[in-house]
Order: C-alpha cells, then structure tokens, then sequence
C-alpha cells in the first residue's frame, strides 16, 4: 500500500498508465455521450483551451472521483444495513429517513478515507499544536466523522441522525463536485431497497479493500430477497 516517498511503485505506475492510456482512446474515439460533460473537455482541448494531457488527466480524474467513490459509498451502505437489522426495519417503517440515511452512510464509513493532504501556507496552531508554514497536513476525513465532540454515540449507524454534517465530500473550495449526483445515486439505490427488498443479508464472510485512499470491500456477498418472494 502506499508510495515510497517522492515516487509511484511499479505496480502503480503500470495501473495509472493502463486507465490514463484507456481513457485517451475513448477521448480519441469519441465513445462518450454527446453534448455532455466528457464531451466539453475533450472540445476544449480541440479548441486549445486544454492540452491534451489536461484533457485526458480531467477526464481520468473525474472518472475516478465519481466512480470509485460512488461504488464503496454503496458497499459502505449494504454492510451497514445489513450489520443493523434494526436501522433497516426503522428504514421500512419510516422511508422519508432514506436521504438521512444516505448521510449517516457517508458518515460512519466515508468512502474517502483516510483522507487528502493539504499544505499550510501560513503558520498555525490546531489543537495546541503549532504547524509551521509549508507543513503538509492530512484532513481526516473519516477520523473527522467519528468525532465526539461533533457527534453524539459516534460509533453508532443511526439512519435518523440529525443533524449530521459530515466531512465526507470535504468542506471548502474543494467540496466534492458530484455530491448532489453521489447523493442522488444514494437516494435512488435505498429507495428501490426499502420499497421492495425483504431485507440485506450478509451471505458469507466479507474481504475489505487495502486501499490508501478508498474504504470500502474487495467482495460483499450478500442476499437480498424480493419481499413477495421470501
Ligand atoms: C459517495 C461518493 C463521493 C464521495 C464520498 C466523494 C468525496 C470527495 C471528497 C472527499 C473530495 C475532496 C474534497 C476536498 O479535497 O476537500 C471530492 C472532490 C471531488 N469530487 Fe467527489 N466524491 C464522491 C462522488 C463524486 C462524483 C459522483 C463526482 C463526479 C460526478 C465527483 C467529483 C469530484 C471532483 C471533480 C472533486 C474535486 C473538486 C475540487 O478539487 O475542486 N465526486 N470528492
């Protein structure tokens, strides 16, 4: 896991080049929705607005922000609703929690974790603790979310929490560009769910992901019954 200081490993630098290099051929091909948002970047660049590097690193980018995330912040959710029996019958109850249960998915296993780094550009103290200008300082954003001053029983999934504002899309300039659509892929998913599943059963043991920057599980086995077929 990890990079050595200043520098890819080989593995890595195989699995970066094998997506940039497949994300190119697509921008090359034109195999994308016309009119929509890969479509812009790759006329930007024919334009001379972005360099073709620009072009291809956005589009790899934006891929990867929106689909690995997106991903685990759905297997977060099925472990959760699964290892909480409880939470899913008040969920089967009460649907109008959906949305809040979304937010309390994000927060109790973020799938952005451990989180980014950020650079000060000032001296400053957090917690006591002087940080000198240029330092390089981790956001925790999964750490942030488990915090007890922040939140009361943090350690517990509760789909009615309220109120709950999680750091799991960042905070600042940087929020999460495709919150809304990450929320929105949420919403629909557990919706769908709760209307017509008997309820999310663990089906085997599961793997979680070693991943320095994703929380999330390599393999989830899982059964989820119709609920006129139980
Ligand atoms: C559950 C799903 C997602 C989670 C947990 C998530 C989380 C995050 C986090 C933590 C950041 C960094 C904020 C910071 O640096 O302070 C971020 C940035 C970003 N996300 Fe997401 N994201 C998700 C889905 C998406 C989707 C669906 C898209 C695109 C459609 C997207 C596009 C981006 C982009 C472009 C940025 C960079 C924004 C900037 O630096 O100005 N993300 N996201």
């Amino acid at each position: 896991m990890g990079c050595p200081a200043g520098g890819e490993t080989p593995a890595l630098a195989e699995a970066t080049g094998g997506l940039f290099g497949f994300v190119a051929q697509i921008a090359a091909d034109g195999e994308y929705v016309a009119d929509g948002w890969a479509d812009r970047i790759v006329q930007a660049g024919g334009r001379g607005e972005l360099g073709q590097g620009e072009v291809v690193s956005l589009l790899g980018g934006i891929l990867v922000a929106a689909m690995d995330t997106t991903v685990n912040m759905l297997g977060n959710l099925a472990h959760a609703l699964a290892t909480h029996p409880d939470q899913w019958a008040l969920l089967v109850e009460r649907p109008d929690l959906v949305p809040a249960a979304i937010e309390e998915a994000l927060r109790y296993e973020s799938p952005v974790q451990p989180g980014f780094f950020r650079v000060t550009t000032a001296e400053t103290t957090v917690a006591g603790v002087t940080l000198p200008a240029g330092s390089r300082v981790m956001a925790a954003f999964g750490s942030a979310n488990r915090d007890p001053r922040r939140f009361a029983d943090p350690d517990r999934f509760l789909v009615d929490r309220s109120p709950n504002d999680h750091l799991a899309f960042g905070r600042g300039v940087h929020f999460c560009l495709g919150a809304p659509v990450a929320r929105m892929i949420g919403r629909v998913v557990l919706e769908e769910l709760v209307a017509n599943a008997a309820g999310v059963h663990l089906a085997g043991p599961f793997v979680r992901k070693p991943n320095r920057m994703l929380r999330g599980f390599d393999s989830l086995p899982l059964t989820v019954r119709h609920r006129s077929r139980r």
